[in-house]
Protein backbone atom coordinates (compact mmCIF):
# COMPACT_ATOMS: atom_id res chain seq x y z
CA UNK A 1 0.00 0.00 0.00
CA UNK A 2 1.45 3.46 -1.19
CA UNK A 3 1.80 5.61 1.92
CA UNK A 4 3.07 9.17 1.89
CA UNK A 5 4.25 11.33 4.69
CA UNK A 6 6.57 14.28 5.73
CA UNK A 7 10.26 13.86 5.68
CA UNK A 8 12.18 13.66 8.31
CA UNK A 9 15.97 13.79 8.56
CA UNK A 10 16.38 9.59 9.21
CA UNK A 11 15.36 9.05 5.47
CA UNK A 12 18.04 11.52 4.11
CA UNK A 13 20.49 8.38 3.17
CA UNK A 14 17.57 6.45 1.42
CA UNK A 15 16.58 9.50 -0.73
CA UNK A 16 20.30 10.05 -1.51
CA UNK A 17 20.50 6.57 -3.26
CA UNK A 18 16.98 6.93 -4.64
CA UNK A 19 17.89 10.21 -6.33
CA UNK A 20 21.20 8.17 -7.64
CA UNK A 21 18.99 5.30 -8.87
CA UNK A 22 16.15 7.37 -10.24
CA UNK A 23 18.42 10.33 -12.32
CA UNK A 24 20.52 9.04 -15.08
CA UNK A 25 22.62 12.43 -14.91
CA UNK A 26 23.34 14.40 -12.69
CA UNK A 27 21.40 13.71 -9.16
CA UNK A 28 21.89 15.96 -6.18
CA UNK A 29 24.65 15.44 -4.15
CA UNK A 30 23.95 14.17 -0.34
CA UNK A 31 25.23 17.85 -0.10
CA UNK A 32 22.96 19.41 -2.50
CA UNK A 33 20.07 17.41 -0.67
CA UNK A 34 20.87 18.44 3.13
CA UNK A 35 20.69 22.04 1.95
CA UNK A 36 17.40 21.05 0.24
CA UNK A 37 15.94 18.90 2.32
CA UNK A 38 16.79 21.04 6.05
CA UNK A 39 16.35 24.32 4.60
CA UNK A 40 13.73 25.14 6.94
CA UNK A 41 11.54 27.03 4.21
CA UNK A 42 11.25 24.08 2.05
CA UNK A 43 8.57 21.29 2.63
CA UNK A 44 9.24 17.43 1.98
CA UNK A 45 7.20 14.45 1.79
CA UNK A 46 8.32 10.78 0.86
CA UNK A 47 6.73 7.71 -0.48
CA UNK A 48 6.84 4.47 1.07
CA UNK A 49 5.84 1.25 0.09
CA UNK A 50 6.08 -0.99 3.32
CA UNK A 51 9.44 0.12 5.27
CA UNK A 52 10.92 1.21 1.98
CA UNK A 53 11.18 4.97 0.47
CA UNK A 54 10.42 4.90 -3.11
CA UNK A 55 9.94 8.45 -3.98
CA UNK A 56 10.24 11.98 -2.63
CA UNK A 57 9.08 15.31 -3.47
CA UNK A 58 10.37 18.98 -2.12
CA UNK A 59 8.79 22.33 -2.66
CA UNK A 60 10.77 24.93 -2.04
CA UNK A 61 8.44 29.02 -1.41
CA UNK A 62 9.77 31.51 -3.95
CA UNK A 63 7.54 34.15 -3.47
CA UNK A 64 3.61 34.96 -1.83
CA UNK A 65 2.49 33.57 -4.58
CA UNK A 66 4.56 30.75 -5.91
CA UNK A 67 6.42 27.65 -4.56
CA UNK A 68 8.60 25.75 -6.43
CA UNK A 69 8.51 21.61 -7.26
CA UNK A 70 12.44 21.84 -6.15
CA UNK A 71 12.46 17.42 -6.37
CA UNK A 72 10.56 14.91 -7.96
CA UNK A 73 12.04 10.99 -7.97
CA UNK A 74 10.41 7.77 -7.98
CA UNK A 75 12.47 4.58 -7.42
CA UNK A 76 12.86 3.17 -10.94
CA UNK A 77 11.50 0.05 -9.97
CA UNK A 78 8.49 1.35 -8.67
CA UNK A 79 8.03 3.44 -11.34
CA UNK A 80 4.28 3.33 -13.55
CA UNK A 81 2.52 2.79 -10.23
CA UNK A 82 1.16 6.30 -9.17
CA UNK A 83 3.53 7.55 -7.09
CA UNK A 84 5.32 10.36 -8.83
CA UNK A 85 1.45 11.35 -9.70
CA UNK A 86 0.49 11.03 -5.60
CA UNK A 87 3.28 12.97 -4.44
CA UNK A 88 2.35 15.61 -6.58
CA UNK A 89 -0.63 16.09 -5.98
CA UNK A 90 0.09 15.79 -2.20
CA UNK A 91 2.26 18.95 -2.92
CA UNK A 92 0.02 20.64 -4.55
CA UNK A 93 -2.54 20.13 -1.17
CA UNK A 94 0.30 21.57 1.00
CA UNK A 95 0.87 24.67 -1.67
CA UNK A 96 -2.99 25.58 -1.53
CA UNK A 97 -3.32 24.97 2.26
CA UNK A 98 -0.69 27.53 2.59
CA UNK A 99 -1.92 30.16 -0.15
CA UNK A 100 0.35 29.57 -2.84
CA UNK A 101 -1.62 30.12 -6.31
CA UNK A 102 1.04 28.92 -8.72
CA UNK A 103 3.04 25.59 -9.00
CA UNK A 104 6.11 25.79 -10.99
CA UNK A 105 8.91 23.54 -11.92
CA UNK A 106 11.76 23.07 -14.48
CA UNK A 107 12.23 20.08 -16.75
CA UNK A 108 14.49 18.89 -18.86
CA UNK A 109 13.28 19.58 -22.20
CA UNK A 110 14.24 15.96 -23.03
CA UNK A 111 12.56 14.02 -20.13
CA UNK A 112 9.20 12.95 -21.88
CA UNK A 113 8.39 10.92 -18.65
CA UNK A 114 7.77 13.49 -16.18
CA UNK A 115 6.71 16.23 -19.19
CA UNK A 116 3.65 14.05 -19.46
CA UNK A 117 3.09 13.55 -15.79
CA UNK A 118 3.19 17.37 -15.64
CA UNK A 119 1.25 18.05 -18.70
CA UNK A 120 -1.65 15.39 -17.61
CA UNK A 121 -2.01 17.46 -14.24
CA UNK A 122 -2.86 20.71 -15.94
CA UNK A 123 0.64 22.22 -16.44
CA UNK A 124 1.58 24.53 -19.41
CA UNK A 125 5.15 25.50 -20.36
CA UNK A 126 5.76 28.29 -19.77
CA UNK A 127 9.33 29.66 -21.37
CA UNK A 128 12.17 27.06 -22.65
CA UNK A 129 15.61 28.00 -21.02
CA UNK A 130 18.59 27.58 -22.62
CA UNK A 131 21.54 25.80 -21.13
CA UNK A 132 19.86 25.78 -18.04
CA UNK A 133 21.84 22.71 -16.87
CA UNK A 134 25.70 21.99 -16.45
CA UNK A 135 25.30 18.55 -17.86
CA UNK A 136 23.27 17.08 -21.15
CA UNK A 137 20.89 14.59 -20.88
CA UNK A 138 19.80 13.27 -24.53
CA UNK A 139 22.05 16.01 -26.24
CA UNK A 140 20.80 18.73 -24.81
CA UNK A 141 20.90 21.02 -21.64
CA UNK A 142 17.79 23.00 -21.77
CA UNK A 143 14.54 22.97 -19.58
CA UNK A 144 11.55 24.44 -19.78
CA UNK A 145 9.49 26.16 -16.60
CA UNK A 146 6.10 25.20 -16.49
CA UNK A 147 3.46 26.76 -14.20
CA UNK A 148 0.10 25.51 -13.20
CA UNK A 149 -2.59 27.72 -11.63
CA UNK A 150 -4.00 26.36 -8.52
CA UNK A 151 -7.33 28.32 -8.64
CA UNK A 152 -8.29 26.79 -12.14
CA UNK A 153 -8.60 23.65 -10.60
CA UNK A 154 -12.47 21.77 -9.78
C1 LIG B 1 8.93 11.42 -13.54
C2 LIG B 1 8.69 10.39 -12.44
C3 LIG B 1 8.72 11.09 -11.09
C4 LIG B 1 7.30 9.74 -12.65
O1 LIG B 1 7.05 8.90 -11.52
P1 LIG B 1 6.11 7.60 -11.63
O2 LIG B 1 5.72 7.24 -10.26
O3 LIG B 1 6.78 6.57 -12.46
O4 LIG B 1 4.88 8.18 -12.45
P2 LIG B 1 3.34 7.76 -12.27
O5 LIG B 1 3.22 6.27 -12.18
O6 LIG B 1 2.74 8.58 -11.19
O7 LIG B 1 2.76 8.19 -13.69
C5 LIG B 1 2.17 9.44 -13.85
C6 LIG B 1 2.19 9.81 -15.33
O8 LIG B 1 3.54 9.95 -15.78
C7 LIG B 1 3.61 9.56 -17.15
N1 LIG B 1 4.42 8.35 -17.26
C8 LIG B 1 4.87 7.56 -16.24
N2 LIG B 1 5.65 6.58 -16.74
C9 LIG B 1 5.69 6.75 -18.08
C10 LIG B 1 6.36 6.09 -19.15
N3 LIG B 1 7.14 5.02 -18.94
N4 LIG B 1 6.19 6.57 -20.40
C11 LIG B 1 5.44 7.65 -20.63
N5 LIG B 1 4.78 8.35 -19.66
C12 LIG B 1 4.90 7.89 -18.41
C13 LIG B 1 2.20 9.25 -17.59
O9 LIG B 1 1.61 10.44 -18.04
C14 LIG B 1 1.58 8.81 -16.28
O10 LIG B 1 0.21 8.92 -16.25
P3 LIG B 1 -0.70 7.60 -16.54
O11 LIG B 1 -0.21 6.54 -15.62
O12 LIG B 1 -2.08 8.08 -16.22
O13 LIG B 1 -0.47 7.28 -17.98
C15 LIG B 1 9.75 9.25 -12.50
O14 LIG B 1 9.78 8.73 -13.81
C16 LIG B 1 11.15 9.68 -12.12
O15 LIG B 1 11.51 9.70 -10.94
N6 LIG B 1 11.98 9.99 -13.14
C17 LIG B 1 13.40 10.31 -12.89
C18 LIG B 1 13.55 11.59 -12.12
C19 LIG B 1 12.85 12.73 -12.81
O16 LIG B 1 12.90 12.88 -14.02
N7 LIG B 1 12.18 13.58 -12.00
C20 LIG B 1 11.50 14.77 -12.49
C21 LIG B 1 12.48 15.88 -12.62
S1 LIG B 1 11.72 17.37 -13.15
Amino acid sequence: MLIIRDYNRNDLESIVKLEERAFEVGPYTIHMLREILHNPESYSLVAMEGDVITGYITIFPIDKLHADIESLAVDPDFAGRGIGKGLMIRGEEWMKKNQFRYSVLEVRDKNDIAIALYVKLGYIIKEKLHAYYELEYHGSRDAYRMEKDLELEQ
